[in-house]
């Protein structure tokens, strides 16, 4: 019996670890300069936090989660995004009580059953920030300057940074009027989603990738006319942040986003030549999440990055590449006898902090040399009989292919000397 790896799921391999763990570290360490901290919530929760969370009329919740019934017949579901989980975190723990704002931030997997293609998984990662107790303007901003400041780190300069307001529940209420009265007469041109979407959602029609609807809908009023004074006022002053810092966007009035929390600033962020899934990361404003989460009136922005769209960003424009050395050094050992000292000296370089490896598989001198080239060791350490007789180690460099020869007090210092000047 053979089992493959469920549909819409990858195993990551060491050959691409090395990738996930230089993206993860670079994000990282661009968010904690921002001042998020990280929070681990369950992978699964109750059904009805993404229920009320990310809301009924969305696809998500429609059609794409992975629910299940426990063994007490319970209903969980593997959570499709990290949002409505921290919400519900920040409630449970009356977290709010403390300093605002909490600013949070959260990488792992999420799962939605969409149709797998490039870009597009059913088990994908993301790296996400959330930030509560604030409805400024500037946080936005901040938020959205994070954003670009991680692509920016990573080498990804060339994305598009697509801007709009979806206002407040208030001038939302009036726009959804406007907007399914415009739709009504020509709902018979849109596909089968958007004729049933329309009255419940007819934002969502909006973002529908098929064609035809876009026409089918020219001339849609824009939401931005329909703003309150105070949501133009917020947009206003975000946009202008953000070009006082230098960040250059596009106003979208399609931009609606695929989740219902949203209100006020709503951001996605593409790279365009990666293919149909071009979206690296989304997110916008949701100050009415908590409340409808059961908690207090507390406003809440945040996005999410795709781990394995920034990785297929990184590769397509050939920005990372491909093999990074495993260990720094390889101790090639020319006969059996010597394995025992071999290890000792193996043990040193690592306590000194030094990525380090040997031979345990038998192989001749010459396949041992191979394999460290093979692995990217920049130095090997050989121990032959002339080494163990005279009481020396010689050390090849495998760029230059310099050797010579250090005792074993020196050895470390040597080591670390060659490298600070690679
Ligand atoms: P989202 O736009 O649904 O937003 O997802 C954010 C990012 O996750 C997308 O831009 C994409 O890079 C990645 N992504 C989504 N679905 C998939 C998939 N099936 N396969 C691979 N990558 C995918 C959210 O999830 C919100 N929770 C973001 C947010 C945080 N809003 C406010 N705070």
């Amino acid at each position: 019996m053979q089992v493959k790896a469920p549909r819409g799921t990858a195993d990551i391999l060491p050959v691409n670890t090395r990738k996930w763990q230089h993206i993860e570290r670079v994000i990282k360490e661009q968010i904690e300069f921002f001042g998020y901290q990280e929070v681990r919530t369950p992978i699964f929760e109750h059904t009805e936090l993404f229920l009320h969370g990310v809301g009924q009329g969305t696809d998500i919740v429609s059609k794409e989660m992975y629910t299940f019934n426990d063994r007490s017949e319970r209903s969980l579901t593997l959570r499709p995004e990290g949002t409505a989980s921290c919400v519900r975190a920040i409630i449970e723990h009356s977290v709010y009580g403390g300093v605002l704002p909490v600013k949070w931030y959260y990488t792992g997997a999420m799962f939605r059953y969409d149709r797998p293609q490039a870009g597009r998984y059913r088990q994908f990662h993301q790296v996400g920030v959330e930030a509560f107790g604030s409805n400024s303007p500037y946080l936005d901003a901040e938020i959205i300057i994070l954003m670009v400041e991680i692509l920016s780190a990573l080498g990804l300069q060339a994305y598009e940074l697509h801007l709009n307001s979806v206002g407040c529940p208030l001038c939302r209420q009036s726009y959804r009027q406007r907007l399914i009265e415009h739709i009504d007469p020509v709902k018979d041109k849109l596909c089968p989603d958007c004729q049933i979407r329309y009255l419940q959602n007819p934002l969502r029609v909006l973002d529908c990738k098929v064609v035809s609807c876009h026409e089918a809908i020219a001339g849609y009023p824009v939401i931005y006319d329909s703003l309150c004074p105070d949501c133009q006022e917020h947009y206003a002053r975000v946009r202008t942040a953000l070009e006082d810092n230098g960040v250059k966007y596009l106003h979208d009035d399609q931009l609606v986003r695929g989740l219902d929390y949203y209100t006020n600033t709503a951001f996605e962020i593409h790279i365009p030549g990666i293919g149909a899934q071009s979206a690296v990361g989304g997110g916008g404003r949701y100050n009415g999440l908590v409340q409808e989460l059961g908690g207090p009136n507390l406003p809440g922005i945040g996005f999410a990055l795709g781990m394995e769209r920034l990785l297929l960003a990184l590769d397509t424009l050939g920005i990372i590449g491909s093999t990074q050395s495993a260990i720094d050094v390889f101790i090639a050992v020319m006969n059996d006898q010597y394995e025992s000292p071999a290890l000792k000296i193996l043990n040193q370089i690592r306590r000194a902090g030094i990525r380090a490896d040997k031979d345990y598989t038998g192989r001749s001198g010459k396949a041992q040399m191979k394999y460290a080239d093979r692995v990217g060791a920049k130095l090997v350490i050989l121990i032959g009989d002339e080494e163990m007789a005279q009481g020396f180690l010689t050390l090849r460099n495998m760029q230059n292919k310099e050797q010579l020869r250090v005792t074993d007090e020196q050895l470390i210092k040597t080591i670390k000397q060659i490298m600070a000047t690679d």
